[in-house]
């Protein structure tokens, strides 16, 4: 049996995912995607969770796809594997929070794969680039989509364009990031951000992701509208009760998920 490229815990109400594939700084390989795929389905599916963490090492976060892998692949390799399709798609498709706990190196797919999460703390070492224009390609999952509506145009451009990295505090100037910690505080303030995510009502957490991320994709009137609706929705849940039940009775809500 080959080990792990994906390690992964419950901690408390947290679920934990690490990659580990040190050897290769994390490289993204088909192999790593489908562990973490799997790992944060499971994570998504488990009622013992209500936020995910996702980590990597000291060094590097992940220095994006395979290069190695990569290399020798042809237009019609890509094409009929569907690269970047399934698993990697997969991932967007998770309904509970994500945070990315980024340490080190995220280029390329690792810089991709920490924007796709739903928010980034970084190590003040953290490094951030797309540096896919050095090796004759162009960002592939979402990097030229979710850069430019996390920084904007100009910035976007200039670091998928020249391919230079940024550093933690350029980039949380840049709002690429929520936070910036020390490094050694890096996994303990994540998994207590996530702790507190999920100690709140799991469908008002993950209503608000939802909403969130319609955002992006819908224009100001549709948003707004598919907001109200689940704000409305929400008043179907016991939760809601409860919250305000608590608040009005000076005390701590005991929410039930439900
Ligand atoms: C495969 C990788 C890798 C990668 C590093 N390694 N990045 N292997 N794919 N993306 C391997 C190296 O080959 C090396 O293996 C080992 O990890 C350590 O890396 P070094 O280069 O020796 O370390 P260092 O000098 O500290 O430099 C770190 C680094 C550099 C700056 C992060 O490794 C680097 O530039 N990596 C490539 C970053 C990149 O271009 N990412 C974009 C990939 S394209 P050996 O066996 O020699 O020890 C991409 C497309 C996305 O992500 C499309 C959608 C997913």
């Amino acid at each position: 049996m080959t080990a792990a490229l994906v390690k992964t815990e419950i901690r408390g109400r947290v679920g934990l995912a690490t990659l580990d594939r040190p050897k290769a700084l994390n490289a993204l390989s088909n192999e790593v995607i489908g562990e973490l795929a799997k790992a944060l389905r499971e994570f998504d599916a488990d009622e013992a969770v209500g936020a995910i963490v996702l980590t990597g090492s000291e060094k590097a976060f992940a220095a994006g796809a395979d290069i190695a892998a990569m290399q020798p692949w042809s237009y019609a390799d890509v094409y009929s594997q569907d690269y970047l399709g399934h698993d990697w798609e997969s991932l967007r498709r998770i309904r509970k929070p994500i945070i990315a706990a980024v340490s080190g190196y995220a280029l390329g797919g690792g810089c991709e794969l920490a924007m796709l999460c739903d928010f980034i703390i970084a190590a003040e070492n953290a490094r951030f680039g797309q540096p896919e224009i050095n090796l004759g390609i162009i960002p592939g999952f979402g990097g030229t989509q979710r850069l430019v509506r996390a920084i904007g145009k100009a910035k976007a451009m200039d670091m998928i364009l020249t391919g230079r990295m940024i550093t933690a505090a350029e980039a949380e100037l840049a709002g690429l990031v929520s936070r910036v910690v020390p490094v050694d505080r890096l996994l303990d303030d994540a998994l207590e951000t996530a702790a507190l995510i999920a100690s709140k009502s799991l469908p008002s957490v993950m209503m608000a992701k939802e909403c969130i991320n319609r955002a992006f994709e819908t224009p100001l009137d549709e948003g707004l509208l598919f907001e109200r609706r689940n704000f409305h929705a929400l008043f179907a849940t016991e939760d809601q009760k409860e919250g305000m039940a608590a608040f009005l009775g000076k005390r701590s809500p005991e929410f039930k998920n439900r």
